[in-house]
């Protein structure tokens, strides 16, 4: 079992784009700036942002952290959003996920101009994703390609199941998937929670795509041997041994699935990181562009 190292290879990606940035400047551009605007104050959200914020600071990109308690309406929201559309200092920005149950996500996500939409949320630049047309595409699907390309990973002909079907991840990541690309070429099959029997699926992947948000879900007994897995879950499970209190569980049981896979993330600092040098690629590309 080898680990596909998010970390360490994010930190590759990192070196590459402050060398970027620095070109840039030197010959006359602004550097890059990315906003991010967070609504209430959700424990994952605001870490999530504040690393985006960090690794931005340290690849020499400016960036705007824009943030609004819970009780922000849909209209003040939109306003942000309309500000900073036409804000010329910002090359890019994102509106953290999940909103306050109040807001319409939808409306939202409609109301970002595609052109600074660096998470690649807006239905424009999912049309273009899946017609292989430029675009930025969303981060975390970004990163786990990046993450399987820079590993070698063979993918054409290979089956790669998806647990999840959110938008963020098991939809757009099952796209990209199957382009006539590398990676790419795989067969893709998307499950659910509607799916049947979703074990005897699971057992089929070459490379299995983990997003579910159920920490541990997937265990050894439902993959075969020589899997790739790609742990995009997240969750914070309450651990008195710990200073913080929490620790993080992704969606796979490592001990018992990593014993039979030939690659797996880890969990953290596997998709993690590729998810936040995707975002900053994005914004390089809305710099340049
Ligand atoms: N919430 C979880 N992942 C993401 C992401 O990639 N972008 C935004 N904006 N919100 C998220």
């Amino acid at each position: 079992m080898e680990l596909l190292d998010g970390k360490a290879t994010s930190l590759k990606i990192k070196d590459q784009l402050r060398d970027e940035v620095s070109q840039l400047v030197q010959s006359g551009h602004r550097s890059p700036h990315l906003a991010a605007v967070l609504v209430g104050d959700d424990g994952a959200s605001l870490t999530y942002v504040g690393a985006k914020v960090k690794a931005c600071e340290e690849i020499g990109f400016v960036s705007t952290l824009i943030q609004r308690p819970a009780s922000t309406t849909e209209d003040e929201l939109l306003q942000i959003v309309k500000e900073l559309n036409e804000n010329q200092d910002i090359h890019g920005y994102i509106v953290q996920l999940p909103l306050p149950k109040h807001i319409n996500e939808q409306k939202i996500l409609l109301a970002i101009d595609p052109k600074k939409d660096v998470d690649g949320f807006h239905p424009e630049n999912v049309g273009r994703m899946a017609l292989n047309l430029p675009t930025y595409l969303p981060a975390t699907p970004y990163g786990i390609i990046q993450l399987l390309e820079f590993y070698n990973i063979p993918t054409e002909g290979k089956h790669c199941v998806v647990v999840g079907r959110s938008n963020i991840v098991g939809l757009p990541v099952s796209i990209l998937l199957q382009r006539n690309s590398y990676p790419g070429n795989c067969t893709v099959t998307i499950t659910h929670s509607r799916t049947k029997d979703l074990a005897s699926i699971t057992r089929q992947a070459d490379i299995l795509v983990a997003a579910i948000g159920k920490p541990e879900f997937i265990t050894g007994d439902m993959v075969k041997d020589g899997v790739v897995v790609v742990d995009v879950g997240i969750t914070r499970i309450k651990d008195d041994s710990k200073k913080s209190g929490f620790r993080l569980a992704g969606d796979v049981h490592f001990e018992s699935v990593s014993a039979k896979s030939s690659y797996i993330t880890p969990v953290p600092g596997g998709v993690g990181p590729m998810t936040i040098v995707s975002l900053m690629k994005n914004t390089l590309l809305a710099a340049k562009s």
